[in-house]
């Protein structure tokens, strides 16, 4: 089963986040920027295995955890038919971490936990939403979370990253950080 048929992830199928193949791209370019292929990349929350595929394929070293197992068994199956193996897990370091499209399921905890887990890397890709309603969002998501868009960089900071770069793509931010020295 894909996140998407999952009932509980499926209001974004229904507003028209289903490109799978358009974030998997997106994905590799953000990944290409950065790091060279044979380095090694932690994806947290690898939903259909969406940017991990096209990464694997690039000749990335791929690592991943979902909190969902079925998207870890989608992932999987998906790697089965491209002939790619991702490694299901947390490394103890790697080149770069990321997390796409992710936090908007999150809470102000849970964001403040995902800076320290990504510490596992010297730099990171994290996406965030800030707003709602353009594209694909229900605006309904946005609005439930207990942490603003404009918080996400002094979080950052405060939790040891300093924020690159950032680059909007539609309602939503991708920033790149960098572990900064403390
Ligand atoms: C919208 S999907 C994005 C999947 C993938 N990164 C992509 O871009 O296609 C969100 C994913 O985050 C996972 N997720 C949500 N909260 C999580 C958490 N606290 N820890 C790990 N995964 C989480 C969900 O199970 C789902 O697979």
């Amino acid at each position: 089963m894909k996140w998407v048929d999952d009932p509980k992830w499926n209001h974004w199928q229904s507003h028209g986040w289903s490109n799978y193949e358009q974030m998997g791209d997106r994905a590799l370019q953000a990944v290409r920027d950065i790091i060279e292929p044979g380095q090694k990349v932690y994806e947290l929350g690898v939903g259909g295995g969406a940017a991990v595929v096209p990464l694997l394929l690039a000749g990335y070293e791929v690592w991943g955890t979902d909190i969902l197992q079925t998207n870890i068994d989608e992932t999987e199956r998906q790697c089965a038919q491209h002939a790619v193996r991702f490694r299901h897990g947390i490394p103890e370091t790697a080149d770069l971490a990321i997390c796409i499209n992710v936090t908007q399921h999150m809470t102000r905890l849970e964001v403040f936990a995902l800076f320290k887990h990504l510490h596992l890397a010297p730099r990171a890709i994290v996406t965030f939403r800030v707003g709602g309603g353009i594209d694909s969002e229900p605006p309904r998501l946005v609005d439930m979370l207990d942490w603003r868009p404009e918080q996400f960089e002094a979080a950052a900071y405060e939790h040891g990253w300093l924020v690159e770069r950032v680059d909007d793509v539609g309602a939503e931010r991708w920033a790149r950080l960098r572990r900064r020295a403390i």
